[in-house]
């Protein structure tokens, strides 16, 4: 008798789970977490199913979002999905929605209300007082491998560091419709230059990028330019970027090795390759380019094309960037040292506040490095404009 009554709530338990969309309840308060039944409704629903956050919920999250378990399953955000506040601490070193490994998975608004809120504020003015930690993490973190992955649709703003980082040698992921925003950041250069980045992208492959519109704020205060829109750093390759706008940002679309860390990534021949980035319109300290931290590798094959440049430099290209402005006695040493080849690298139809189209050719118009670097570059199409 005991047998059969434990069998059949067995059954009527997983017949509850098995019900397809899963829409979990919040609690309600900050100092809840519904994290837990997030993922226990990815858990119930992941395999091919529906995920609901429904409209006009707020759900806050004081541990990851986890979704491993799910397997092409649809992930409807349709209230708002925020961060506990003052966790800063326990999420140090922690991707807020976590896809190890995930295959196939998409993350979207399907009515157009829904919007993550990393609720970090309290966060970026209070980072520098105390001194708090190192290292960044990311909000939508895909690693391990995770592929066939679509976010669309949804506003994202105020998170600790990243919006997105994809590496892991992740492949197959489509961004789209998103804007992704930040207010109050601590703007004193040169602190800011990387602690926000709106798309950070290193070991991962096969990556499509479209309509976002990115906005960078600091605070009265403190004032300056944040973060970089887009960076491309060890290990990224066959991606397109287009249909972008990037504002208020120390750093536009820009290949950047040492965005996520010092030691990122498996040094490899070709370390960033395939990239073009087109319709982009952007006002940031330097829009569009390469400012990296050396390594012996080759850059290839990265074009920008169709650039609308409101504010700062337009392209530039230096590979000991890095620190460069603090460090002085490093800048020299390094471009004496540097070993890097740098080829096929277009910048065309350039627009707003730019020169006359550049001379294209080798290590122009910088110094030659030294004997071991070479740099090749291309320009076509720039017409210089007032900028409205
Ligand atoms: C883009 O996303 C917004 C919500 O963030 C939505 O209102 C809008 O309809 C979406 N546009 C397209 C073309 O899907
Ligand atoms: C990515 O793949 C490359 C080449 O197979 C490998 O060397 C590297 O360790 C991988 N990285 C990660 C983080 O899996
Ligand atoms: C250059 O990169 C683009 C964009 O990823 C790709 O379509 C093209 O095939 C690449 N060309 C070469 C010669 O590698
Ligand atoms: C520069 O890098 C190349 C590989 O790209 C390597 O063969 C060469 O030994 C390096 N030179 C020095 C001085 O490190
Ligand atoms: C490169 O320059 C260094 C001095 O800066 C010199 O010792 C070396 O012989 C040069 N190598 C070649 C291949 O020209």
């Amino acid at each position: 008798m005991f047998l059969l009554t434990f069998a059949l709530l067995a059954l009527s338990f997983s017949f509850v789970l098995a019900v397809d969309p899963c829409i979990p309840t919040p609690g309600g308060w900050q100092d809840l977490d519904d994290a837990p039944s997030i993922n226990a409704a990815i858990v119930s629903c992941g395999a091919r199913g529906t995920i609901i956050i429904p409209a006009n919920s707020i759900f806050n999250i004081r541990s990851p979002i986890d979704f491993t378990p799910c397997q092409s399953c649809d992930f409807q955000i349709e209230g708002t999905v925020q961060v506990g506040h003052g966790n800063w601490g326990f999420w140090a070193k922690k991707d807020f929605f976590q896809f190890k490994g995930v295959k196939g998975a998409r993350v979207r608004s399907v009515t157009g209300t829904g919007v993550v809120d990393g609720n970090a504020i309290e966060y970026y003015t209070q980072r520098f007082d105390s001194g708090m930690f190192e290292g960044t993490n990311a909000f939508f973190g895909f690693t391990d491998q995770s592929s066939e992955i679509r976010v669309e649709n949804l506003v994202v703003k105020n998170v600790m560091h990243r919006f997105f980082r994809i590496i892991g040698n992740s492949t197959n992921i489509h961004l789209t419709n998103l804007t992704l925003s930040s207010v109050e950041q601590w703007g004193a250069y040169p602190r800011n230059e990387q602690d926000t980045v709106g798309i950070e992208i290193g070991e991962a492959s096969n990556i499509d990028i479209s309509a976002i519109d990115i906005s960078f704020q600091a605070a009265q205060r403190t004032r300056g330019p944040v973060g970089v829109c887009i960076a491309f750093d060890r290990g990224a390759r066959s991606i397109t970027v287009r249909q972008i706008t990037c504002t208020g940002a120390f750093g536009g679309v820009l290949v950047q090795m040492a965005s996520i860390g010092w030691n990122y990534g498996t040094p490899s021949p070709v370390a960033v390759e395939n990239i073009h980035v087109s319709d982009l319109d952007v006002d940031a300290s330097l829009a569009t380019g390469i400012v990296t931290y050396p390594a012996v590798t080759t850059l290839r094959n990265l074009t920008w094309e169709n650039v609308y440049v409101r504010n700062g430099n337009p392209a530039p290209v230096e590979l000991c960037w890095y620190k460069s402005h603090s460090f002085t006695p490093w800048f020299s040493t390094c471009r004496e040292s540097v070993n890097m080849t740098v080829r096929e690298v277009l910048f065309k139809g350039y627009r707003g506040k730019v020169q006359e189209t550049p001379a294209s050719g080798v290590s122009w118009p910088y110094t030659p490095y030294n004997n071991m670097t070479s740099v090749e570059l291309r320009y076509e199409d720039w017409v210089p404009g007032t900028v409205e």
